[in-house]
């Protein structure tokens, strides 16, 4: 079987974004510094020497591996990952290839990575890390800080970059690959000047050292699946295999002011959507600098957990849409500012698929038809059966048919779901007929 099929099957995974960002959440010298939590020392333009005092006091009294993965496990969550270097440059794990790091430069001393994965082989939970190959804002030869160092263009021509990958990105690479077990995939992140060789130095060393672990789609060179942009979800069905990032909020690292949060039937909606597009969903959560993960995302999490626990047949193993015009249309007055028309998505319902059978998860009633019931696209095969995914009893349900020949399905008169109802199709044939 192919390195890439756990994934394809699991489809859904825990992101963290956790450093030394976490414990400035969004805030510099009682400054808000705006955007994403885990860019403030960019964006606040933050000298090293002193952004680099953060590491004294990381001290996560409240960080627990074993909560954060069963909250993974609470949620249906199957792989966890957890940024192990961000562009800050400071390591969540032992590194002899620099000191700066959980371990060595905290009073914390703990491999917040080995814990993490421990934890996770105890729970049954596949792990893997991100790593920032090429940002580094704490090295003067890793890309992306031009305010304590030289722009990146002369970090590429004078060395510094290359020896900045050679004695510290690859070396902790090949630690992460080394020291903590099987990893589940490598999840790199803004390839900058990585093109070529600089990029392909890390895919042997992926595979070199472990053959099973899959490479993510933002090295800089192809991996074993694409990477979307952030919380980027595709208008349509995309060959697989893909995964969308996606924040719960809008920020990966802790910032103590966004508390936008998304709806557990938002993230249910996105959950199934990506998976009848075919692609796997990777929502992330961003722990306070105490390694507290807060409260309204973990019940959120546990919504979608609750969710399915239910209704996990439709998600797991589960493949994309045959039909396609579900997902909405382009508007014909519409258009974006690159004069695309603009794409008008449709939320009534999605569909995912096993052989003979379609789960057909209705999201708002009132959008599938002003009778309330469920049209689904035509197709020629005998339905064998219809019925409510979360009914115990299989409860045989009305499938009606219209002068035009086109079915539809009666809905429950009770037992919905407000965040969503999935209803079973089972049909003869084995393949969709259109
Ligand atoms: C973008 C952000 C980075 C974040 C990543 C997650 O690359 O710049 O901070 O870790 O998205 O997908």
């Amino acid at each position: 079987s192919s390195r890439v099929a756990w994934f394809e099957h699991d489809k859904f995974g825990l992101f963290i974004h956790w450093g030394l960002y976490s414990i400035a959440g969004g805030y510099w010298d009682g400054r808000r510094v705006p955007g994403a939590g885990e860019w403030i020392m960019k964006r606040g333009q933050i000298p090293v020497a002193r952004y680099e005092r953060l590491a004294a006091q990381f001290n996560p009294r409240a960080f627990d591996a074993d909560a954060w993965a069963q909250l993974a496990v609470d949620s249906g969550m199957k792989y966890v990952v957890i940024t192990a270097k961000h562009h800050e440059g400071f390591a969540l794990f032992a590194s002899k290839a620099s000191r700066y790091n959980s371990v060595d430069a905290t009073p914390f001393h703990r491999d917040i990575v080995g814990e993490l994965a421990a934890a996770c082989r105890r729970h049954g939970l596949r792990f893997g890390v991100y790593y920032s190959q090429a940002q580094d804002w704490h090295e003067p030869g890793g890309a992306g800080n031009d305010w304590d160092f030289p722009a990146d263009a002369v970090k590429a021509r004078d060395g510094s970059f290359d020896a900045y990958l050679r004695t510290k990105s690859e070396p902790q690479v090949r630690e992460l690959l080394t020291n903590y077990g099987p990893l589940a995939l490598l999840w790199f992140d803004t390839p900058l000047m990585m093109a070529g060789a600089r990029a392909h130095r890390f895919v042997e060393l992926v595979r070199t050292l472990q053959p099973g672990c899959l490479i993510d789609g933002r090295l800089g060179e192809a991996g074993d699946y694409r990477s979307m942009r952030d919380n980027a979800i595709p208008d349509h069905v995309e060959p697989g295999p893909w995964e969308v990032p996606a924040t719960l909020n809008n920020t990966w690292g802790y910032r103590r002011d966004d508390v936008n949060w998304k709806s557990p039937g938002r993230l249910v909606f996105n959950l199934v959507d990506v998976v009848s597009k075919g692609g796997n969903y990777l929502l992330n959560v961003g722990p306070t600098g105490d390694g507290v993960i807060p409260t309204t995302c973990q019940d959120s999490l546990r919504a979608v957990g609750r969710w399915l626990h239910e209704n996990g047949a439709a998600i797991y193993g589960a493949g994309p849409s045959p039909f396609g015009e579900e997902f909405g249309e382009s508007s014909r007055t519409l258009r974006d500012r690159n004069g695309a028309p603009v794409f008008l998505p449709f939320k009534g319902w999605r569909c995912t698929t096993k052989p003979g059978r379609l789960f057909i998860t209705v999201f708002e009633m009132e959008h599938v038809g002003q009778q309330g019931y469920v049209v689904f696209p035509a197709f020629r095969n005998q339905i064998t059966a219809v019925y409510a995914l979360a009914d115990p009893k299989h409860t045989p349900l009305d499938v009606k048919t219209t002068a035009d020949g086109r079915r539809y399905i009666a809905p429950l008169r009770q037992g919905t779901n407000p965040l969503g109802t999935v209803y079973v199709v089972e049909y003869a044939g084995g393949r969709l007929e259109r």
